[in-house]
């Protein structure tokens, strides 16, 4: 690693305004006439650029940013980006009137999903998802999840991982995968729920963390998918495998299953909409990491709205992600997503920054090594052509990316 960066691996970016996004300081953690320095992909030194020990700066290559701004690289922490073909033809059902759960009830929805991607090779996944991760990382994304959960069975939820882990061999990216073979009842299950929790609690999880092909273990926790009690299976397994778990949880009613995730100490629950008050405070209280998914919302045309305010009050981080997929929303842009996590959800611009930095990389265990310009973290950068921060929530379809770095890179 960083061979190419001169002999030391050495780089300073200066002249610069800084995001740092650093937990606890003032807001964004602004530095203006900021500098960064990275060593061998690690970040050396993030502030005033006056302040930069000459020891930092020795021998490196430098470049002159020209007065712009340098946040963190982003972070989309819940995506569903491994699948075969779209859904579009769902998109036409829904827009005649049917809704996400009748057209799931009527053998669409995620199980159609598990038709294409059964009939794909890993090859053709990984050549059909390259043009969904470029498209995030053309804005700026320097690490993305990505969760399994269209195979349903041992042998296609092991190629959707492996095919997320190639991912990482294709592109200069961090991908972080994760197991969600607990997403829906795959056909050949006729209806047997407890069964296919049998299967997936007592071989695919296994056999996954044997092959080490998940980082963690995420289901769906809803009427048309599974119950709290079939969920807990599922993490208790997760624990005894020493993987971290995630969850849909509270998506589309309630069945309390934040409370259920923060009491396996999960690293976040996702979506949300339907988290009461006692789900809220679970959270805070096991630091779980709320992941506001506006894309869904929007797309399936949801009208109950995630409880920020909740979140806010009992101090509970909130992440924000694409949840990238073709069913409830084959969204590829983390920009267009703060947008809408601001307009649709009145969440802040330091929130939304937050949200796709910080909170994301905590979302996913991730936060010594990333989210943040600190040292001793990846320099994971992304240079942006803004006058301020607010331009990246505030546009819609435009991309002000100036250059992204990933690992000093
Ligand atoms: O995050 N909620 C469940 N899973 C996905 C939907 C997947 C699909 O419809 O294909 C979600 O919204
Ligand atoms: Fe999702």
């Amino acid at each position: 690693m960083g061979g190419a960066n001169g002999k030391s691996g050495l780089r300073v970016w200066r002249n610069a305004r800084l995001a740092t996004m650093a937990d606890g300081v003032a807001v964004l953690g602004i530095v203006e006439k900021g500098a960064i320095a990275a060593r061998d992909g690690l970040i050396v030194y993030a502030g005033a650029e006056a302040d930069m020990p000459a020891s930092a700066g020795q021998g490196a290559e430098t470049v002159d940013c020209e007065g712009r701004w340098i946040t963190p690289g982003l972070i989309d922490c819940h995506t569903h980006l491994v699948y075969a073909g779209n859904r579009a033809n769902e998109f036409e059902m829904r827009l005649a009137g049917a809704t996400y759960e009748e057209v799931a009830r009527a053998g669409g929805g995620i199980v159609s999903s598990v038709k294409s991607l059964r009939e794909a090779s890993e090859d053709e996944l990984v050549a059909q998802t390259l043009p969904r991760l470029d498209a995030l990382m053309a804005e700026g994304v320097t690490t993305v999840e990505v969760k399994s959960g269209y195979g349903l069975d041992l042998d296609n939820e092991k190629k959707s991982l492996r095919a997320a882990r190639r991912l990482a061999n294709e592109r200069p990216v961090t991908v972080r995968t994760t197991c969600l073979a607990a997403h829906a009842l795959p056909p050949e299950a006729h209806g047997g729920k407890d069964a296919f929790i049998d299967l997936v609690a007592g071989t695919i999880l296994p056999d996954v963390a044997a092959e080490k092909l998940a980082d963690a273990v995420d289901g769906f926790c809803e009427g048309i998918a599974f119950s709290p009690e079939q969920m807990a299976r599922v993490f208790d397994k997760a624990k005894a495998l020493g993987l971290p778990v995630k969850l849909h949880a509270d998506q589309l009613s309630n069945l309390h299953g934040a409370a259920l995730a923060a009491s396996y100490g999960a690293l976040s629950a996702d979506h949300l909409e339907y988290t009461d008050e006692a789900g809220a405070a679970a959270m805070a209280k096991a630091g779980t990491v709320a992941t506001i998914l506006p894309g869904a919302y929007y797309f399936i045309r949801e009208t109950k709205k995630p409880p920020v305010e909740l979140f806010r009050r009992h101090g509970v981080k909130m992440a924000v992600a694409t949840d990238s997929n073709p069913g409830t929303s084959p969204l590829t842009s983390l920009l267009l997503t703060m947008n809408m996590a601001a307009t649709l959800f009145g969440l802040t611009v330091d929130e939304c920054l937050a949200g796709v930095t910080r909170e994301a990389a905590r979302a996913l265990g991730l936060l010594d090594k990333a989210g943040t310009l600190e040292s001793g973290k990846s320099a994971d950068l992304a240079i942006w052509d803004i006058e301020r921060p607010a331009e990246l929530v505030y546009r819609m379809g435009f991309n002000p990316l100036h250059a992204r770095i990933w690992r000093g890179q």
